[in-house]
């Protein structure tokens, strides 16, 4: 696809790209095609993991490496991009990490340690860098935050687990810091993603029996990674500067459907 320059001027912040199949990689290579400028960051245990470098040269955005669990980090993130660029108009987060469901840990036998640390990463994270980019005086008035959540905030999806706890925390705290931002004209939404083939997505067990549900029940099929950050640059656009406190399913149509013939049909053959 070719840019229309719906981001052109606007500088912001990019958590969580890691390699090119995360949904941050699309989001960057977008905003980048779009005309948008940024700073993208990660942990600093990512540093070993991605290949970031490739990313940054290939859209012109500088590093910073920060755990979105330490003010400290995050403070001085935002410290940087607002020397870098006076002030930024969009925040990405797009981090999530489920210890207990990575390590197989069922939920009614989770180990707390790793429940507070889930919840630190994938939720309390969006909290501590709105409050970071806000005390450094980097984010704007009229700026745009998105964060990623998944369905599993409303309903019960067995194998995700704490994560359900994680996205339904997240999401509260969009409408929460939404109310107190639009006061600045600031808006926050979340985007509730289809299941997509990512590091993330790839570490919960039966992740491809939840992808192949949802593909079969979706009447537009799995959204993939690359729909996603097109939706993610219309929400950082001006299009869009009206919509706020949302949880905005992007998942082909999965969200509203009960279920589908094609599904029927299969689930008749594996019971004959
Ligand atoms: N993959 C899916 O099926 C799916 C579906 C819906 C929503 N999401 C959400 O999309 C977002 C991005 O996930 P993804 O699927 O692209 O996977 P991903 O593994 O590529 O991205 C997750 C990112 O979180 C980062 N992260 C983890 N701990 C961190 C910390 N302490 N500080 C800073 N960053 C940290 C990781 O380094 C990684 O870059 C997550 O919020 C995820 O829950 C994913």
């Amino acid at each position: 696809m070719s840019g229309h320059g719906l981001l052109n001027g606007k500088k912001g912040v990019i958590f969580g790209a890691l390699n090119d199949s995360s949904i941050a990689w699309k989001i960057a290579e977008a905003v980048h095609r779009e005309g948008g400028e940024f700073i993208l960051s990660n942990a600093p245990v990512a540093k070993r993991l991605g290949g970031l470098d490739e990313l940054a040269d290939k859209t012109g955005a500088k590093i910073v490496w920060a755990d979105a669990t330490s003010e400290e980090d995050l403070n001085t993130l935002f410290s940087e991009a607002k020397a870098a660029y006076g002030g930024i108009d969009f925040i990405v987060h797009s981090i999530g990490m489920g210890m207990n469901v990575r390590k197989n840990r069922a939920y009614e036998d989770i180990n707390y340690e790793w429940y507070k640390k889930s919840l630190d990463i994938s939720a309390m994270s969006l909290h501590r860098a709105i409050h970071a980019a806000t005390e450094t005086g980097a984010l704007k008035d009229g700026s745009s935050i998105i964060t990623l959540s998944y369905i599993g905030a409303q309903r019960t999806f067995s194998k995700y687990s704490e994560m359900g706890d994680a996205k339904a925390l997240l999401e509260s705290i969009v409408r929460s810091y939404g109310y107190r931002l639009g006061k600045r004209g600031i808006r926050i939404n979340s985007i509730s993603q289809s299941p997509t083939m990512t590091t993330a997505g790839g570490g919960i067990t039966g992740f491809d029996g939840m992808f192949k549900f949802a593909e079969s029940v979706a009447p537009l099929g799995n959204a993939d990674a690359a729909s996603c950050a097109d939706y993610t640059v219309s929400m950082l656009s001006d299009l869009t500067r009206m919509v706020t406190m949302q949880n905005l399913f992007h998942d082909g149509g999965f969200s509203t459907m009960g279920i589908s013939d094609e599904l029927i049909e299969d689930l008749a053959k594996a019971y004959s």
